[in-house]
């Protein structure tokens, strides 16, 4: 049995030092040990306690502790793990780090240690931008430090976007599995497995500034990408315009219309596996304009003229060549979910479909939880609410049971 992999986590002031609750929750369920080390500032934003209990560690605050020193060290610290996290880690913390301060533990831990070290940035946009802090981060980088994000959105602070958001949990795990284990893919359930996932809404243009859209926000189709990469597959996310950062290890094509998406899925064939998670448009108008439609006083509104949109589950569920052992859609709907979802089941040629009830009080389009029903030729498996990365894990671990079975079937 592999013996437990061990991470200390270096936890920066930054606002996002929240994350690394679920962080660590999350690093434990993939059988890793946490080890924390808290800057005073981070104890600022949360309590060694919580990190304690997550962690089911002691937590490290206190460079000169005399209990600490004698049952273990600073050096220690810095040498008893496989891979040092800084998350989040401030402009300050990578400031002492590019010119070798240590000035309290977090830092002389830094300095002292001999293990791979791998930052998660997390600041203000303009800190980030600061050539001070490129600066730093060049230099980082030139000796040695590995970095994950910081990912592209919305701030805390209102109105305020751009490059500084700690990279999404999901994210950074892979980015320590890789860390860890670059070469270690070959056993997990999915290597070796191309799985193609669609994802977030389609926009359908009217004119060059003007389009149909709807609610989607990709962040199921994106939890899937992440956890089928997790579990070893390759992955292709065909995304629709969302404002989510590529998944790490995923590779990502992003296009705006039901035509581009289906062009995209495609060419990206042949796959094992597809999922189509994508809210893809019925229609589209049926003839954009190529300049911006104009109001003028006393004329009628123009009316828009619909046509139908390719039906991509439909095609791919249809094909004779190259179709995906397994084809899985979800079916967004707002009444009789899963009697429609048994109608597009055969209709689509499907294997799977995934309902969810997107009614507005539900709360699931654009939310970060989801109620679905997995509905197959067997049967269908009422899931709990839970959160959408939870749906995603579960859904590709049944995947990937899916496809053994059917290796073993074939053998
Ligand atoms: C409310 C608040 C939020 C902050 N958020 C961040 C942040 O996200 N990233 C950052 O680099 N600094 C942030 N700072 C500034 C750091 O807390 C400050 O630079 C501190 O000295 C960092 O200490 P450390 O690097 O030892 O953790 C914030 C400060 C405050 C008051």
């Amino acid at each position: 049995m592999q013996s437990k992999r061990r991470i200390l986590l270096i936890i920066g002031g930054g606002i996002a030092a929240y994350k690394c609750l679920d962080l660590i929750r999350r690093l434990r369920e993939r059988g890793f040990s946490v080890r924390a080390i808290m800057t005073k500032a981070a104890e600022q934003f949360v309590t060694p306690l919580a990190v304690g209990a997550i962690s089911n560690e002691r937590v490290f605050t206190e460079l000169f502790n005399l209990d600490d020193e004698r049952e273990i060290g600073h050096i220690r610290l810095a040498r008893d793990c496989d891979l040092i996290v800084v998350a989040p880690a401030t402009a300050d913390l990578l400031a002492k780090m590019a010119h070798g301060q240590a000035n309290d533990l977090a830092t002389s831990v830094l300095l002292a240690t001999d293990k791979p070290v791998l930052a998660a940035p997390a600041m203000n946009p303009r800190m980030w931008l600061n050539p001070a802090t490129q600066r730093n981060v060049a230099q980082l980088k030139a000796d040695g430090i590995s970095f994950i994000g910081p990912a592209v959105g919305e701030m805390a602070e209102r109105g305020e976007a751009g490059p500084g958001r700690l990279a999404e949990v999901p994210v950074l795990i892979d980015a320590i599995e890789r860390r860890l284990a670059p070469r270690d893919t070959a056993a997990m359930p999915l290597a070796g497995r191309h799985v193609l996932i669609t994802s977030g809404p389609t926009h359908e243009p009217i004119d060059p500034v003007r389009y149909l859209a709807n609610r989607s926000s990709g962040k199921q189709g994106f939890a899937l990408a992440a956890a089928a990469r997790s579990l070893g597959a390759n992955v292709t996310l065909i995304a629709g315009p969302v404002a989510l950062p590529d998944p790490a290890g995923v590779t990502v094509v992003r296009i705006e219309t039901a035509a581009e998406m289906l062009d995209a899925v495609t060419q990206a064939l042949p796959a094992d596996v597809a999922i189509f998670a994508a809210a893809v448009a019925d229609w589209r108008i049926a003839k954009p304009k190529s300049e911006k439609l104009k109001k003028s006083a006393g004329s009628e509104p123009p009316a828009l003229k619909l046509a139908e949109n390719p039906d991509i589950l439909k095609t791919i569920g249809h094909r004779s060549k190259d179709r995906p052992r397994l084809v899985v859609g979800f079916a967004a709907e707002t009444e009789n979910v899963v009697a429609n979802a048994q109608k597009k089941l055969k209709s689509k040629a499907a294997d799977w479909i995934v309902a969810n009830d997107v009614s507005p009080e539900t709360g699931i389009m654009g939310g970060d939880r989801n109620t679905v029903h997995i509905v197959t030729r067997d049967g269908v498996e009422h899931w709990s609410d839970m959160h959408k990365t939870d749906v995603a894990e579960k859904l590709m671990v049944r995947v990937a049971i899916h496809l053994g079975q059917q290796s073993a079937d074939i053998a």
